[in-house]
């Protein structure tokens, strides 16, 4: 039987805010969340929880490794094999620091956080041009990223320093202005979306003591845009209320 669920890829989706979105997808009968972990273990035990809910929806999981390119180009084969199709995708994994020098650092979180998701959307370009509804991509950022923001001392976290996250996060945000630019006049919805500061395993310092919000409250506005209720936002570096300056 042809599958008519709307059908999200969400990457990193094994914990955290992925994980979030994805369990708040699923309280809607209509959509097939495909977990993405470059985990097996952790995206087996992900799965299993969200099944042990008994949520309406449908879910699945997709390995994948997007600092991996032979692993992300496997996973949209599998996705493609098994589906056929994609209607959403939220390049969702990232990582706040590597280990090393600065240039080490740099160049592993740009690979996980910008040629991660410029590959992803690259990849699976082929199985939403096949959805027979609104494509939409969700580019998952953080206003740790904007260049204004990053000049103003008035900003709260002008002294968290962070350099190799807010470079990636930066460049995320052109390669979403790219991807909006490419994929917009054929009526596809691309998006930067800034969670905010919220509770998950990012750093040491996301913790709800620290002021962060809880995961729920972080991955909620996700479900709105994927739903197109932000879709005049095309393009846009949206958060919860309104959007950031770049
Ligand atoms: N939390 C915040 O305050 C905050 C604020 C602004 C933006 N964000 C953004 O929100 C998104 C989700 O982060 P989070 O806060 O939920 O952090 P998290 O709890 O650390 O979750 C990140 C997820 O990405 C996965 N991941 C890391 N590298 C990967 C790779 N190479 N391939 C596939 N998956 C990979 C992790 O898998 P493992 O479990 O295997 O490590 C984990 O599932 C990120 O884009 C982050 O930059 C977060």
């Amino acid at each position: 039987m042809a599958n008519d669920k709307t059908i999200t890829l969400i990457t990193g989706a094994n914990g955290g805010i992925g994980f979030e979105l994805a369990a708040q997808l699923l309280s809607d009968a209509s959509k097939h969340v495909l977990l993405g972990s470059r985990s097996l273990e952790k995206g087996e035990a992900a799965v299993k929880e969200l099944q042990s809910r008994s949520l309406p929806g449908a879910v699945d999981l997709v390995h994948i490794d997007v600092a991996d390119e032979d692993s992300i180009k496997t996973a949209a084969k599998e996705v493609e094999a098994k589906y056929g199709r994609l209607d959403a995708l939220v390049n969702n994994a990232a990582i706040a620091d590597a280990a090393g020098t600065s240039f080490q650092k740099l160049n592993e979180v740009f690979r996980t956080n910008v040629a991660g998701p410029y590959a992803t959307v690259e990849a699976f370009a082929p199985l939403l041009e096949k959805s027979a509804k609104t494509p939409r991509i969700v580019n998952v950022t953080s206003g740790g990223g904007s260049i204004g923001l990053r000049l103003d001392p008035d900003n709260d976290y002008y002294s968290l320093k962070a350099d190799q996250y807010r470079v990636s996060k930066a460049a995320l945000n052109m390669v979403s202005a790219c991807q909006a630019v490419e994929y917009g006049p054929k009526g596809w919805k691309v998006f930067l979306f800034c969670p905010g500061f919220t509770v998950s395993n990012l750093g040491p310092y996301n913790k709800a003591e620290n002021g962060a919000k809880p995961t729920s409250e972080g991955a909620g506005p996700m479900v709105g845009i994927l739903n197109g209720e932000r879709d005049s936002e095309h393009g846009g570096y949206l958060k919860a209320d309104g959007q950031w300056q770049w």
